[in-house]
């Protein structure tokens, strides 16, 4: 998806998922031009693709056009400037949101079908740093029962709130019937005036007077109910910088309340009650560095479905530091609760702290037996189907490809690579790398002691290498999760390198189980050189004469 806006002198290209075909034509039409500049930006762009990277790289380079490149994704920021462009990084998370460090008060706001929820909150959570105040529309006479049944879940203390009480971290408040609940310097402050939106408690009147009170230190929870109290004030929040998460609809019997917030559009969430409890335990939560960093992964791995679990170690630290860096986020618990509850920045994160390191022909050792293994089994067959797991970003899978040209097979060849990181694998597609990958690759090869002219593999600029057609028509790359996805073919050898390493026995366990399922009697599998097999599966694969990392399958 592409927008622009231009005068006579420069033009201002916005570039959005999906980018088309017809988007790339624009864009070179553009370029062609008589702009004095040209500024792209790239939205929530992840990677883009060869011909993109070709085409600026003519117009800069080439032409000597005036284009300046801004990305939204750290991402692809880091890729542009591994092929050589200049680039500016601009983070799209809104600092408003970020400053949750400060919050020291969450206040609930709800009518009808509001209880059920906030007992939920109150069994979940024990208040210790904050402080809750519930504004709940209660029928007079019916108060000091809700008190006495929100007892029956907590530890806490709940008081119904007096006239001067001072307003404590760990405790739970509720606002009395009949009354407006305020607050003044840090005191609670009865008022007795008509009722407000046909309330007495109005939520209205408690929003107004806490926001003006707490202003950035207040988070207000709009429950369930009917009518539209409180909803007039939020406007208000905005203004003094509390937050404000709105009870999803759909989980509301009651649901006009927080309809009417929601089409209001600044709040800051609209959560299952689930996550928010998630949000305000995370408030209440104070942690080390490192506890909050075992809690964040095994939160990830709850919310998401990815086992970081097994990274944490010294570089994941520092690359969560960076990450910090680059969105400008202040704390480790203010980057717990983005990640946590932006899809969007969570992708920023995966990416960031997943370990796509590899290089063309790397572990020349491996690459040497798979030559001997290729040239004494297989060039007599009529085809050969080779799986590279964990590909990354395909430089494994391309220099197979090559080794395979090379022997005269690669017509009769098809290399599937898989990677379940959905950027890396567009990466690989494009099979675009930074110049010195070129020089890397000669030095594997000469390990190896396998002749190849690399010049006719890749085309060759100033700023990258571009691997051939040739190559990139034999090669099949997808995403596909080795955890969570099953076996797509059968085939003769399995290479999954530097892989399992990162897993723990029961993952490592079902990959072993799907390389066994997925690969021909008679086949291989090579794995990491530092990587080994799990005993349970010695009877299944047999160590072959080549390496201790490479296994035939037996049975
Ligand atoms: C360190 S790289 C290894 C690349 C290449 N095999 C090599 O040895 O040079 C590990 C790759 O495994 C991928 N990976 C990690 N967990 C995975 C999973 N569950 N399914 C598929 N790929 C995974 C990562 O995205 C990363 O690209």
């Amino acid at each position: 998806m592409l927008k622009f806006f231009d005068s006579s002198y420069s033009c201002k290209v916005l570039i959005e998922l999906p980018i088309t075909n017809d988007d790339y034509i624009m864009l070179k039409s553009l370029f062609s031009k008589n702009y004095i500049s040209w500024s792209l930006e790239f939205g929530r762009v992840y990677s883009v693709d060869s011909n993109i990277l070709n085409l600026l790289y003519d117009e800069i380079y080439g032409n000597n056009k005036n284009i300046s490149i801004i990305t939204h994704k750290n991402k692809l920021n880091r890729y542009f400037h591994k092929m050589g462009f200049k680039t500016t990084f601009k983070s799209l998370i809104k600092d408003d949101v970020l400053d949750i460090e400060k919050i020291e008060i969450v206040l609930v706001g709800g009518s009808a079908d509001s209880s059920p929820k906030i007992i939920d909150i109150i069994k979940s959570i024990e208040f210790k740093n904050i402080s809750l105040v519930i504004v709940q529309h209660i029928q007079i006479g019916k108060d000091y029962i809700f008190n006495d049944v929100l007892k029956e879940y907590t530890n806490n203390k709940i008081f119904y709130c007096y006239d001067g009480m001072k307003i404590e971290k760990g405790y739970i408040y509720l606002a009395p019937s009949n009354k407006h609940l305020k607050v003044v310097d840090g005191f609670f402050y009865l008022s007795d005036e008509n009722s407000y939106n046909g309330a007495k408690p109005s939520i209205s009147i408690s929003y107004e007077s806490f926001s003006n009170y707490y202003k950035n230190r207040l988070l207000v929870i709009q429950e369930c109910g009917y009518a539209n109290d409180g909803v007039d004030k939020l406007k208000l929040l905005k203004e003094n910088d509390s937050k404000l998460i709105i009870q999803t609809e759909k989980e509301c019997s009651a649901k006009s309340m927080v309809t009417k917030a929601s089409v209001i559009k600044i709040h800051d969430y609209i959560l299952s009650i689930k996550d928010i409890i998630i949000y305000i335990t995370i408030l209440n939560k104070n942690l080390t560095k490192d506890g909050w960093i075992e809690y964040l992964l095994n939160m990830v791995y709850k919310r998401y479905d990815y086992n970081f679990k097994l990274y944490y170690n010294d570089m994941l630290r520092r690359r969560i530091d960076i990450f910090m860096t680059k969105y400008n986020i202040s704390s480790v618990k203010n980057m717990v609760a983005i990640v946590l509850f932006n899809r969007s920045v969570f992708k920023g994160f995966f990416l960031e702290i997943s370990i796509n390191v590899t290089e063309l022909f790397r572990e020349p050792a491996t690459f040497k037996n798979f030559i001997k293994i290729i040239e004494k089994n297989y060039k007599n067959r009529h085809n050969i189907k080779i799986w590279s797991a964990g590909c990354s970003s395909g430089e494994e899978t391309y220099s197979i490809a090559i080794i395979l040209d090379k022997l005269g097979l690669l017509e009769k060849s098809i290399v599937y690579a898989t990677d379940f990181n959905c950027v890396i694998v567009e990466e690989a597609k494009n099979g675009i790398y930074a110049n010195k990958s070129f020089l890397i690759a000669q030095d594997n090869l000469d390990t190896i002691g396998f002749e190849i002219k690399l010049d006719n593999y890749f085309r060759k600029n100033s700023c990258f290498i571009e691997i051939n057609e040739k190559i990139k028509e034999k090669t099949m790359f997808f995403q596909h999760n080795l955890i969570e996805d099953s076996s797509f073919n059968e085939f003769d050898i399995i290479i999954c390198k530097n892989v399992i390493i990162y897993f723990e026995r029961e993952l490592q366990e079902r990959v072993f189980q799907l390389f066994y399922d997925s690969l021909k009697f008679g086949g291989y599998l090579i794995i990491g050189e530092k990587e080994t097999l799990l005993e349970s599966f010695s009877e299944n694969f047999l160590q072959s004469e080549y390496n201790s990392n490479i296994f035939k399958k037996v049975s």
